[in-house]
């Protein structure tokens, strides 16, 4: 019996009963009302206000610079478009890696000012602390391993990562860490596959995979990659469902021409 079929709003537990049920999570990224509207009704189990925002919505390079301020903006709005979905937001960088005190209170304004159910967090041993003093506050937390795009300027490339034993061995520790410290559930970005897989056997909590293979509980996508909007990203593990830069581009072309020719609006398209 397919539990996402029956599950009228989707919650931490229901993740859980997914794994246990062997049966897997969809998740993609939004950062908007009208784009989560539709993933929501779609049937989408998790929606990610993710701090990859700062990429696609804001035009930077990395996730550094996006402020807390902007992802309770983002969050709020797709909270508003939500009726289903389970949405976790980010804890952007430099809210939440000083002092777990500082953690909190960064958790604690996300929860109250947007709406939302749960929150992400990217690191294994050195944030644990804090994620054990958000999640006794009440708070979900979602773990984030592998490709950490928080700290890039650690690793200076966002090649795969964990493919070396000694990377490997700290995954493993650390995932471990965040079950026992009370994530409910834990993104694996961009690790070889049958690492994934080999975690993911390990755990209670379902794994979320993006780049790490088909052995991880569910699969999380950015939405500008898998919907076509960003042409110019094109990873091994990204698979597009649209072409909608190539869409856009078109409408909007037709669009200009017959508002140049006189061709729009005509006599049905006015008062
Ligand atoms: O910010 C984000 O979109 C993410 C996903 C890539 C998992 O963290």
């Amino acid at each position: 019996m397919s539990i996402h079929k029956e599950v009228k709003k989707v919650t931490t537990n229901t993740l859980l009963k997914l794994k246990s049920a062997n049966q897997r999570i969809s998740m993609l990224t939004a950062y908007d009302f009208s784009f989560a509207t539709i993933f929501d009704a779609a049937g989408i189990d998790v929606i990610l206000v993710g701090d990859s925002a700062s990429n696609v919505m804001a035009g930077h390079e990395t996730t550094l610079p996006i402020t807390l301020d902007q992802m309770i903006y983002h969050a709020s709005s797709v909270v508003r478009g939500v009726k289903r979905s389970l949405v976790v937001v980010d804890l952007p960088f430099g809210t939440y890696q000083s002092n777990s005190d500082i953690a909190l209170a960064s958790a604690i304004r996300i929860m109250k000012e947007t709406g939302a159910h749960a929150l992400k967090l990217e690191g294994g041993e050195e944030i644990v602390e804090s994620v054990k003093k958000i999640v006794s506050a009440g708070i979900p937390v979602m773990g984030h391993l592998g490709l950490t795009p928080q700290s890039i300027y650690k690793f200076g490339t966002y090649n795969v990562r964990a493919n070396n034993e000694a990377e490997a061995e700290k995954l493993k520790k650390d995932i471990l860490l965040l079950q026992e410290a009370g994530c409910f559930a834990c993104v694996l970005e961009k690790i070889p596959a049958a690492l994934a897989k080999e975690v993911t056997a390990s755990l209670i909590i379902p794994t979320i995979g993006i780049g790490a293979g088909n052995g991880c509980d569910g699969q999380v996508l950015v939405m500008h990659d898998m919907l076509g909007i960003n042409n110019e990203f094109n990873p091994r593990f990204l698979r597009k469902y649209l072409n909608m830069h190539e869409q856009i581009t078109n409408a909007v072309t037709q669009y200009i021409d017959d508002v140049k020719s006189g061709d729009f609006p005509n006599d049905k398209e006015s008062y």
